[in-house]
């Protein structure tokens, strides 16, 4: 069995053993002994592939040093169960085949006695298991065509790069929870944008640290001394303090290496999330690093991606100071209809976005390969820019070498404010649909970046399940039925044509009373996106918002592309010039949509849904 398929059917085993292990005392091939009050060792002697632990996603984590002949090998923190068992998740046994492996376990205070230290339900339930055989753990919330872990937590994406065809995406993940925690580089691949493979793990933790965000780049001409064509990836270790490090590829980002000197950068203060790329006009590495805590970025240069030397920071007292900097991305672009280029500081932050929590910040401006200056506004100031309308779009950032001058971004589709607490179970979160970041002039005649879907997405329509070429938007609601296949899951293709003033309200609903509004104001020039009634909205006061975006038209008219998946809604208006990204968690899907309008006086046009294929 291939590394991957074990890795899914041990993935796909959860579900089953989440009930059927409850009542079960420690199976074969477990050792327990119980130390003291909050200290337990657990020897494996059985030879099986996968330890599943159990999880109780409501307390403390407990630390777990993992000791394989005598030294710990690695150590990972688990909210193993102590009341119930909320599912389990797959410890990989495979690495310390034939060595003696044991687990020294130090569960967080809490327990008066060991007797009832023994009575945890973490011990009953810890399972050994080779043969996983199971069913798909599809949840009525996981996406179906966008890319998501397949179980666990994932936020932001890291290191993306394209070669020979294939996209490579990592991801901040944790394997041992759906919380945030022991931060990895997950990694999958795709050639479509569409299909995802889950690969093995990339980069794990180690004395430095875990690992944060970073970016990879491929070193065509071996500048680092890792060969030609050597993939380079830099990231954060973040141990007591945070410091940046390097591993590289031989295999195409499959396995790395770290580098023996790491870290490779250090600062005195809190920075994080580096993100590098080739500048051919310098002819050296460039290298964007979020200060986060000082709300600037830092910029260095390097000949051999080892070496890095600090050029110059941008931010300080600019565009919103309401949150950390984090992970950063630099690019350059043209503007569309323009002979001129402009180069794009992407500057998430957190908390402090348009609707909370938080969300992408850009920059447009010039580089000159040391220091970045930012585009200003008739007034002279600079002025702050929002790449996504939504509240659940974070950390994008764009892969490096995309084919054909392409900038392919990809952003983690939730929000710092709720993430943990989304009502899904054994995964938390997914990405958001590939974009292709370009640049525009706005009516008041400053660049905007537009996110359009990528187009590989077209490749995903299924059925025409309706097309109108015009349909007006009268005081009274229009309704159509939406597909019901595949849990709902479509593309609404649609453009509204207002004549003088008028308030569009589209809605999207199910009959159980769940719906959301999108309402196009043309005297505003405003889309907005009311998800109050979306459906599950109480696991946060954050979460129940109505978020608006500019329409930066002139004319009344608009054009959007809607994308619904199954707990998630992406509206790209005028060919992403404004785009919003937010998550809905739908009691049932919806199934109709309606158009209307308060003066009556609007046309919607070219209407259009298909149905999506999945998987
Ligand atoms: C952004 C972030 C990064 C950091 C990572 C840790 O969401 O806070 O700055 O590297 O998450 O998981």
């Amino acid at each position: 069995m291939t590394n991957i398929k074990r890795f899914i059917t041990a993935m796909t085993a959860i579900g089953i053993l989440t009930s059927a292990s409850l009542s079960s005392a420690a199976s074969d091939g477990l050792e327990i002994n119980h130390l003291g009050v909050n200290n337990t060792l657990v020897r494996v002697t059985g030879g099986d592939q996968y330890l599943m632990l159990p999880v109780q996603e409501n307390i403390d984590d407990a630390r777990i040093n993992v000791l394989v002949d005598g030294k710990i090998a690695e150590t990972i923190y688990v909210r193993l169960a102590k009341s119930k068992t909320d599912y389990l998740v797959p410890f990989d046994l495979s690495p310390y085949k034939g060595k003696k492996v044991t687990l020294d376990v130090v569960t967080p205070q809490g327990r008066s006695s060991v007797r009832e230290a023994k009575e945890d339900a973490c011990w009953k339930g810890l399972t050994l298991t080779d043969t996983l055989d199971i069913q798909d753990n599809e949840q009525q919330y996981r996406p179906a065509f966008h890319h998501a872990p397949l179980y666990g937590w994932m936020n932001d994406p890291n290191g993306m790069f394209y070669k020979d065809g294939v996209w490579h995406l990592y991801y901040q993940y944790n394997p041992y929870g759906s919380k945030w925690q022991n931060m990895t580089w997950a990694h999958s691949t795709t050639k479509d944008l569409i299909n995802w493979n889950h690969e093995p793990i990339a980069i794990r933790p180690d004395g430095l640290g875990s690992i944060f965000s970073g970016s990879s780049v491929i070193d065509h001409e071996g500048t680092a001394g890792f060969g030609k064509d050597a993939v380079i990836a830099l990231f954060t270790s973040a141990g007591t303090s945070q410091m940046q490090s390097l591993a590289h590829s031989s295999d195409n980002g499959m396995t790395f290496t770290k580098y023996d000197g790491n870290p490779i950068l250090t600062l005195e203060s809190e920075a994080r999330d580096p993100n590098m790329f080739w500048n051919p006009e310098t002819k050296e590495w460039n290298l964007v690093l979020a200060h986060a805590l000082d709300h600037e970025m830092l910029f260095f240069t390097s000949p051999d991606l080892k070496t890095w030397t600090l050029q110059s920071g941008f931010g300080k007292g600019l565009g919103c100071q309401d949150g950390v900097w984090e992970c950063p991305d630099l690019f350059q672009l043209p503007v569309e209809g323009t002979n001129e280029k402009k180069w794009v500081l992407i500057c998430n932050i957190n908390p402090g976005g348009p609707f909370g929590g938080s969300a992408i910040q850009y920059f447009t401006g010039d580089w000159d390969g040391k220091t970045f200056k930012a585009d200003t506004d008739a007034q002279g100031n600079v002025p702050t820019k929002w790449l996504d309308f939504g509240k659940d779009n974070y950390a994008l950032v764009s892969w490096s070498d995309a084919p054909d001058g392409r900038r392919t971004a990809i952003g983690w589709m939730s929000n710092w404010q709720y993430a943990a607490d989304v009502p899904t179970k054994q995964f938390r979160s997914a990405n958001t649909l590939p974009r292709e970041i370009g640049l525009f002039k706005g009516p008041d005649g400053q660049i905007y970046a537009s996110s359009a879907p990528s187009p590989e997405l077209s490749a995903l329509r299924g059925k025409l399940t309706l097309s109108k070429g015009s349909v007006k938007a009268g005081k009274n609601p229009v309704s159509f039925a939406l597909p019901a296949a595949n849990n709902g899951i479509c593309e609404i293709l649609l453009d509204i044509d207002v004549t003088g003033k008028d308030v569009v309200t589209l809605t999207l609903s199910n009959k159980v009373g769940n719906k959301v509004d999108m309402v196009y104001d043309s005297e505003k020039h405003t889309l907005s996106f009311d998800r109050r009634e979306s459906g599950i909205v109480d696991f946060s006061e954050n979460f129940p918002a109505v978020t608006v975006s500019p329409t930066f038209e002139t004319n009344g008219r608009i054009s959007l592309r809607i994308f619904v998946d199954k707990s998630s809604i992406e509206v790209f208006g005028n060919d992403g010039q404004f785009v919003m990204t937010n998550l809905v968690f739908p009691v049932e899907p919806y199934s109709s949509f309606s158009v209307s309008s308060t003066g009556g006086k609007s046309k919607i046009s070219n209407l259009k849904v298909y149905s999506l294929k999945t998987k």
